[in-house]
């Protein structure tokens, strides 16, 4: 029998702790899990704000597509009503869409537009990319469908919010 294998727990952590410590490879990787774990809770936190790796913060509590906070328009117009302009129809591609200051408008197939929140069900973040018929959060890479907002892999469960849109002329409006 070797002499690790004789020492009890409570030697171990004291050779660990106490004056005189010795680097021993229990050690090592206790005091590894303990800087693991706490970057992992750092990296969750959860006081209702942070900051994802796009360097803007985000809310782990959003509002919902469709009310005031989640409005919609960057072709002017004001947000959060219905009949209100959302994008110009040209800048939504076919099996593609774009992410304007509040919503995400998709076109999955010629001539019919979605359009959802870009705040993602996952921890909040907004999603930042539309890229192979997927909207994709970066936060965790959570990637959700352009023809319906369901998640499709990574750790968000949930759909992105829909608001009801539809084509006005040359643009895309919130469905009244
Ligand atoms: S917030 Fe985690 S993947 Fe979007």
């Amino acid at each position: 029998m070797t002499d690790v294998q004789t020492r009890t727990e409570a030697e171990t952590e004291h050779r660990c702790t106490g004056a005189g410590a010795t680097s021993t490879r229990r050690c090592i990787l206790v005091g590894a899990g303990a800087i693991g774990a706490t970057a992992v809770l750092a990296a969750c936190g959860t006081d209702g704000t942070g900051t994802n790796p796009n360097g803007t913060d985000f809310d782990a509590d959003p509002a919902p597509a469709g009310s005031t906070a989640a409005g919609s328009g960057d072709s002017g117009g004001d947000s959060g009503g219905g009949g209100e302009v959302v994008v110009a129809a040209a800048d939504v591609k076919v099996g593609g869409g774009v992410i304007t200051d509040k919503l995400v408008v998709t076109q999955p197939t010629e001539g019919t537009y979605k359009a959802f929140s870009k705040v993602c069900t996952h921890q909040g973040c907004e999603v930042s990319e539309i890229a192979d018929g997927q909207i994709i959060c970066r936060c965790h890479n959570s990637f959700f469908s352009v023809k319906d907002g369901a998640p499709t892999s990574g750790p968000a469960q949930q759909p992105l919010a829909e608001t009801k849109v539809e084509l006005d002329g040359d643009n895309i409006v919130v469905a009244a």
